[in-house]
């Protein structure tokens, strides 16, 4: 055997084989350059993800004060308030940390225990009617509620919640000045001092079901109302410009596929993929890069995690939900709700998550609804192979890239990352 091994020394054997790798290895690695003029169809779809398209954002008919500036302050205030957990160690700014985009670095967030989800980033989110990776809930400020009562999360109940703000005497005048008188918590008749309808602990239900039908629905409004007013504080919450929009705004005026503003030649090439071969704006698209829908991406569940049923499971969720846009809470008529009479959900959409922005992408690392995906290189790869999902069907198709595309696509999304557009206060906790 180790004799024969002499026809490796035989030209007629290495000269075709070594030509044949190097071959290979450039078709991997170099780069075809990108010149010329954008076609008209690419400019149209440039032209949609520029920021200066985001407009403001939509508004909460749900939300009376959703752009009251006395209640972003108060959501400003809870947002960062520790005394809103069990432990007094959490806040909302525990797992959505400004410096990270509203997101907090870690695979699965982190509160009083450790959850079965990703942090999401905030830039932005008052843009989507559907909120959490499996949208079970239809609004900003009835999102904002479950965190409060989620035993990995805050942990606390409502009640603990509405007495912390009675207590308090800055809060109490807050909220009384936006939304009338708290209910009378002092009164040990009628109030608890912990109590939840909702919570797992059977203790804190049997104090909630010892209130009257009339405490327990003034309670829930409050406790509503505190979601209005931080879906009012996290409408503030504004991507910037990035080097993409720096790019487009040039390129959008000559049609030039140039390498130089804002974007280098590597960028250039990935944002073609982007918006081309890679299909990549079938989803993410416009200003926010996303189309705020469902879809199945194949994304392998988290070790020791059960697979996720998506928005099959969230849409359900978000109908029973008596904090949704037509329950008893909400300020809005129940027939202007046409995005929960409509929206489609069931056996398609098992497996279905919401299409991240990627707006900041760089900065919210891990990836995934359950942080499964540790870099974006390593994202792209799982877009190029597109395995076979675990739980209903992956919607994409393999890619075929080279290593050389997988690389500029990386870099494209890296030119996605800029400051917030919001001012510098809000990006920090209150006086
Ligand atoms: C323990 C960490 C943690 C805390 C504390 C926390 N969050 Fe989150 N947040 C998450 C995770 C994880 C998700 C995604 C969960 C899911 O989809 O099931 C999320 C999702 C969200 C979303 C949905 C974003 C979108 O685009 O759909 C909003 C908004 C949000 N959180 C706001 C808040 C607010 C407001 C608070 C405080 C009241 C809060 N969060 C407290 C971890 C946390
Ligand atoms: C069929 C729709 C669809 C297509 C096509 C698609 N994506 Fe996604 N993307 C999603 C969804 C849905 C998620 C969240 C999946 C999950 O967590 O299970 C996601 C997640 C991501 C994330 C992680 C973001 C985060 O904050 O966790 C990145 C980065 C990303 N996609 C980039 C791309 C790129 C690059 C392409 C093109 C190669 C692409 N996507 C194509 C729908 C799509």
């Amino acid at each position: 055997m180790i004799r024969s091994m002499k026809w490796l020394r035989n030209p007629k054997f290495y000269l075709p084989t070594g030509t044949l790798l190097l071959l290979y290895l450039a078709w991997q690695y170099i780069p075809v350059p990108v010149t010329g003029q954008w076609s008209e169809a690419e400019l149209a779809l440039l032209e949609s993800l520029h920021i200066e398209n985001l407009g403001a954002p939509p508004p909460d008919p749900g939300n009376a004060v959703a752009d009251d500036p006395l209640a972003a302050e108060l959501g400003h205030q809870l947002f960062f308030d520790t005394r809103l957990s069990s432990t007094g160690e959490v806040s909302c700014a525990t797992c959505h940390q400004p410096e990270h985009s509203f997101t907090d670095q870690l695979a699965l967030a982190e509160g009083v225990a450790v959850g079965n989800r990703n942090s999401m980033g905030l830039a932005g989110v008052a843009y989507s009617p559907w909120f959490f990776w499996d949208g079970r809930k239809d609004s900003l400020w009835s999102q904002a509620l479950e965190p409060l009562e989620n035993p990995a999360e805050h942990n606390t109940d409502r009640i603990s919640v509405l007495q912390v703000v009675y207590n308090d005497a800055r809060y109490r005048k807050l909220y009384e000045s936006l939304f009338g008188a708290l209910p009378a918590l002092q009164d040990r008749q009628r109030f608890p001092e912990a109590g939840s309808p909702q919570h797992g602990d059977h203790r804190l239900q049997e104090a909630w079901y010892a209130m009257s039908v009339e405490d327990r629905h003034a309670a829930s409004q409050a406790f509503a109302n505190l979601g209005k007013a931080l879906s009012a504080y996290q409408r503030k919450l504004m991507p910037g410009a990035a080097a993409l929009d720096e790019y487009l705004s040039l390129a959008l005026e000559d049609g030039d596929k140039r390498q130089d503003a804002g974007l280098g030649p590597r960028e250039v090439a990935g944002l073609e993929l982007f918006i081309g071969r890679a299909s990549c704006i079938d989803c993410h698209n416009g200003p926010l890069l996303s189309n705020n829908a469902f879809h199945n991406t194949g994304v392998l569940p988290s070790p020791g995690l059960l697979p996720s049923q998506g928005r099959a499971f969230g849409l359900r969720v978000a109908r029973d939900d008596p904090f949704n846009c037509q329950g008893a809470f909400s300020d809005s008529d129940p027939e202007d709700c046409l995005e929960l009479r409509f929206a489609r959900g069931g056996g398609d959409f098992v497996g279905a998550q919401r299409t991240p922005s990627l707006r900041n992408v760089g900065l919210t690392a891990p990836y995934m609804h359950a942080g499964q995906i540790s870099t974006l290189a390593d994202v792209v790869r799982h877009y190029d192979t597109a395995g076979v999902a675990v739980i209903g069907h992956n919607e994409v198709e393999p890619l075929g890239l080279r290593a050389v595309e997988r690389r500029q696509l990386e870099a494209f999304l890296r030119s996605l990352d800029a400051p917030l557009a919001t001012d510098a206060r809000w990006l920090q906790a209150p006086e």
